[in-house]
């Protein structure tokens, strides 16, 4: 009974879902999305390049929406609302980088990460979450809500001074809505990729240890879904370095995390 609760329900079957895939341009979120055109039935993609959607996906079922745009979120919510069956699985992928340390901070751009990483998903995530307790009896299926966040979230890292602060807060509400939202059967899921070469990590000039494709990252969400894991991360020689981190005592975490100020 315990080990359930720490549990979703598997997701084995794209094909009985309404999925709607956010970020789904470029990278992991193009990734997962390919994938799903492959394995389901109805699939929703949004993000702002809206012609790099509709190169990859049917036309209709394309959204362009800016996650920081209110009127652009309540546009894509009245579109979510016309169409035929109500979505049931979120991924939730929007995120942007920039290297940067305290010392040279760019206020503008910091306040910018925050907002796309994670001050954009309250809005959609409040409306979402509030149809899915309300038209409970709808789904024959827990809806399903998965965050790709980062272990840039486990611990604070030199030169990441807003994008590890968004993804920690991001971690952080996953684990609150996780054990709210187990009482209405909603699933929850995080997903805490290293390093995945995507245009996010263009922009990094030093050597990222095990970066993997974002097609192999794509695969790891899917197994995790389908073990029904609330937290999916890898790769594993990574993510699990970085979680032992997480118990050290200070002194020596910043004995070695002092190392990456180089
Ligand atoms: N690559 C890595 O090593 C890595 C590691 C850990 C976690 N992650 C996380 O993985 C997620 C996907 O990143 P990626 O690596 O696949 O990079 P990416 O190729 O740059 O993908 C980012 C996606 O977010 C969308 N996006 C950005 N700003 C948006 C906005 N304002 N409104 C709507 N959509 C927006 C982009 O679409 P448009 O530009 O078309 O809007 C794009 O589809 C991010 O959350 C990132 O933090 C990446």
């Amino acid at each position: 009974m315990f080990l359930t609760r720490n549990k979703n329900s598997p997701i084995l079957d794209f094909s009985l879902r309404t999925v709607l895939v956010v970020g789904a341009s470029s990278g992991i979120g193009f990734e997962v999305a390919n994938q799903i055109k492959h394995l389901g039935r109805n699939l929703i993609v949004a993000a702002r390049r809206l012609s790099l959607l509709e190169e990859n996906f049917s036309t209709n079922t394309c959204i362009e929406l800016d996650v920081t745009n209110k009127q652009s979120v309540e546009l894509l919510l009245e579109k979510l609302n016309k169409k035929q069956s109500f979505i049931d699985v979120v991924f939730w992928c929007p995120g942007i980088y920039t290297p940067m340390s305290y010392t040279e901070i760019d206020i503008e751009k910091a306040v910018e990460i925050t907002n796309v990483n994670l001050t954009s998903v309250y809005l959609p995530f409040a409306k979402i979450t509030k149809k899915w307790i309300n038209g409970r009896d709808g789904f024959s299926r827990n809806p399903h809500w998965i965050w790709v966040s980062s272990v840039a979230g486990y611990n604070g890292l030199p030169g990441s001074c807003a994008y590890g602060p968004s993804k920690a807060a991001l971690n952080n509400l996953a684990e609150a809505a996780f054990v709210e939202l187990k009482a209405f059967n909603i699933d929850i899921s995080i997903v805490c990729p290293g390093f995945v070469r995507t245009r996010l990590t263009e922009k990094n000039s030093f050597k990222m240890p095990f970066i993997i494709s974002p097609a192999k990252a794509s695969k790891e969400i899917f197994k995790g879904l389908r073990r029904g894991n609330f937290e999916i991360h890898f790769p594993k020689s990574l993510s699990i370095v970085l979680k032992l981190l997480k118990f050290l005592p200070y002194k020596f975490l910043f004995l070695i995390t002092s190392k990456l100020l180089k």
